[in-house]
């Protein structure tokens, strides 16, 4: 097979039906995924050799297909496998794995009737960095809650996964000019939504509260829920308004391109002593030393990539 002599260290891909090392992925420029930003994902990390919650993962990505009326042709199955082999092809043990279903390139050229693009399935696996760094997760990251409102769920819905990141990106633009690591979202209501590609949680004494809407119901906020019992913390979702943001005692963020991620400032209020609250320092401790510990883990078969979750011999 072609791929066996491919470079694969910096990441690998699948696309148009081929493995290819992450550099030769390669999306046509008439495909409706960049033009229209029509197109849905998810993203799965791969941590010691195995994917986290990768079920869950492929729950949300087949609601997401549905949501956006795109249908690959290609079966969960398939695609657990494709996921599997992009990792075990890259060698990575630490890793963030992408699928990708975009509406494709239209048959007839100029065409603005999406029945006319066969959809596309594409994955890739490349090596794990921290969205926000060691360094600042170590102090705690610095949000500012942006001007920009976050775009209505009526338009958009932002429990299915997409690029639709206008307002996101506004924010952290917003955010650098005034000196914060990243930017959060209210809604026009003045809700707290979420931020560029990350949850967000408040701590108030017991409670652990993350928002019931205008957010995507993130894999890592789920954890981070289903952990809170055994921390004797009560995890809720519900409404957060700007107050009660500010009026916290802690914030934290949560994704699964870094886990989660403690924060020690929002706008001008400084929460604690401007370090990580012991809450969430509790909750970050907890979620890492869980993945050690093989919670939700499925380990990838690294020796036969075509078999990638077959049992090692
Ligand atoms: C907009 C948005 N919100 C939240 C998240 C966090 O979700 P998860 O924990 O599933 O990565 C992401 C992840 O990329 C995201 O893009």
């Amino acid at each position: 097979m072609t791929e066996a002599k491919s470079d694969f260290s910096k990441g690998a891909a699948y696309i148009n039906g081929q493995y290819v090392p992450i550099s030769e992925a390669k999306v046509p420029v008439g495909d409706w995924g960049f033009t229209h930003s029509d197109v849905t994902y998810d993203v799965v990390h791969v941590t010691d050799g195995g994917f986290f919650r990768l079920e869950d993962h492929l729950d949300r990505f087949h609601r997401s297909l549905e949501g956006y009326r795109l249908d690959p042709g290609v079966s969960r199955g398939e695609m657990r496998t494709i996921l599997g082999k992009v990792v075990a092809l890259s060698g990575l043990k630490d890793a963030f794995v992408a699928m990708i279903s975009t509406r494709g390139v239209p048959r007839v050229y100029g065409s603005r009737d999406p029945d006319d693009c066969d959809n596309t399935f594409i994955a890739y696996a490349v090596p794990w960095v921290d969205v926000i760094k060691p360094d600042v997760q170590a102090r705690g990251a610095h949000l500012l809650v942006a001007q920009v409102p976050r775009i209505s769920q009526d338009s958009l819905d932002p429990t299915l996964k997409n690029y639709m990141w206008r307002d996101f990106t506004r924010g952290m633009f917003e955010a650098k000019d005034k000196g914060f690591d990243t930017a959060i979202l209210l809604d026009a209501e003045g809700y707290l939504t979420e931020g560029a590609g990350f949850n967000v949680f408040i701590v108030k004494g017991n409670e652990v509260i993350t928002p019931d809407r205008g957010a995507l119901r993130g894999i890592t906020r789920l954890a981070v829920l289903d952990l809170c019992p055994e921390l004797g913390l009560e995890g809720k979702v519900a409404p957060v308004t700007f107050e009660e943001l500010m009026d916290a005692d802690e914030v934290f963020t949560t994704t699964t391109a870094g886990g989660v991620m403690p924060c020690s400032r929002v706008n001008e209020r400084i929460y604690g002593n401007d370090r990580p609250g012991p809450i969430s320092a509790k909750i970050k401790e907890t979620y890492w030393r869980k993945h050690k510990e093989g919670w939700h883990m499925t380990p990838v078969n690294y020796a036969d990539a075509d078999n990638p979750f077959a049992a090692a011999a």
